[in-house]
């Protein structure tokens, strides 16, 4: 029997986070296009092994979220990325579900995919080495107009689906209710956003049993938009992410890690900073670090430009942002 506590409480070892490296074939190929980056399935693999192959990355990172197309492939060690990765202690996990589509009753919100088959491919990702995995809705806000509470309900009820499956497969589900930063919202209205994405989420949770000792959520911090024209300290992000946490979140759930959802690394460094230092001090019950992508990619992707001779100083970029990151813990 597996311990799916202690896999999901591993993933919160001290100094340690998670890298996001499960960008789709569409995002990884739109991510490459803006760097200069052509990118076809191999530079694809390439792009991975820069940051699943750099020497370190195991001082820092406790687990890494791949990709489907990425589980199956080999680094330039020739081991397959899964298991290269659980060879240097890091956790190997997968994300599931397959994107979003318009939600049929509220169109210009979006509801996550991916509950038909994902037994099955469950069963598949498991023999290849994933023990955890990831499934992302996404919540837009518009002024007092979006999110609907059809649409929060409809995405917690998918998540609390997937949570379940993922469980009785014998992998820790990370449910990653996305609350997007784009917008003109205020850091206020985003909280209460958050707060009730997350109380939804939970009680949809609780009514369908599903075990929250072995889940870990997957939040955004409570952020200004990025149209709002409002600079948040990170002091005032800290004190707002976690009153949103605090209210909505049980105690039990194995932990919480972020994402950066578009912040500057050095942002998204020092809110999870002041994040970190404010929750020791209101004693919050759970374990945090982050589960960064652009924010831990940005500057090695902007030194690499898909170029072999790039690939030394781009790892060292990453190792340095890394280190930076787990600093703020
Ligand atoms: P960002 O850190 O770039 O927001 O990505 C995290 C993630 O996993 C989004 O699904």
């Amino acid at each position: 029997m597996i311990d799916l506590v202690a896999t999901a409480r591993s993933l919160f070892a001290p100094g340690k986070g998670i890298l996001a490296a499960d960008e789709s074939v569409h995002t990884a190929t739109a991510r490459l296009a803006s760097y200069g980056v052509e990118a076809g399935e191999e530079m694809r693999r390439q792009y991975r092994d820069l940051f699943l192959g750099a020497p370190g990355i195991e001082q820092y990172l406790s687990g890494v979220i791949l990709f489907s197309e990425t589980l199956l492939e080999k680094g330039n060690d020739t081991k397959p990325f899964p298991v290269s990765l659980a060879s240097r202690g890091i956790l190997p996990g997968i994300k599931v579900d397959l994107g979003t589509e318009p939600f049929p009753a509220s169109p210009q919100e979006l509801i996550t995919q991916g509950l038909l088959d994902l037994p099955v491919r469950l069963a598949e990702y498991k023999k290849r080495g994933a023990v955890f995995t990831k499934w992302r809705a996404v919540v837009r806000i518009d002024g007092d107009q979006l999110p609907t509470a059809l649409a929060t309900h409809e995405n917690a009820k998918r998540l609390a689906s997937y949570a379940k499956e993922v469980q009785m497969a014998g992998l820790v589900p990370i449910l990653e209710p996305e609350v997007l930063y784009k917008g003109a919202q205020s850091r206020q209205r985003a909280r209460a956003v958050i707060s009730q994405t997350l109380g939804t989420l939970f009680s949809v949770l609780k009514e369908q049993a599903v075990d929250s000792a072995s889940i870990v959520l997957k939040t955004s911090m409570a952020l200004s938009g990025d149209a709002s024209g409002k600079k948040d300290t990170p002091e005032e992000v800290a004190e707002d992410t976690l009153a949103a946490l605090v209210e909505s979140v049980p105690r039990q759930v194995a932990g919480i890690v972020f994402l950066s959802g578009g912040q500057t690394p050095d942002q998204a460094t020092e809110n999870l900073a002041a994040i970190t230092k404010r929750a020791a001090l209101v004693r919050a019950p759970w374990p945090l670090t982050f589960s960064y992508a652009r924010a831990l990619q940005e500057e090695a992707l902007s030194i690499w430009k898909g170029k072999e001779e790039n690939v030394p100083a781009a790892r060292e970029a990453f190792l340095s942002r890394l280190a930076k990151v787990s600093a703020a813990l």
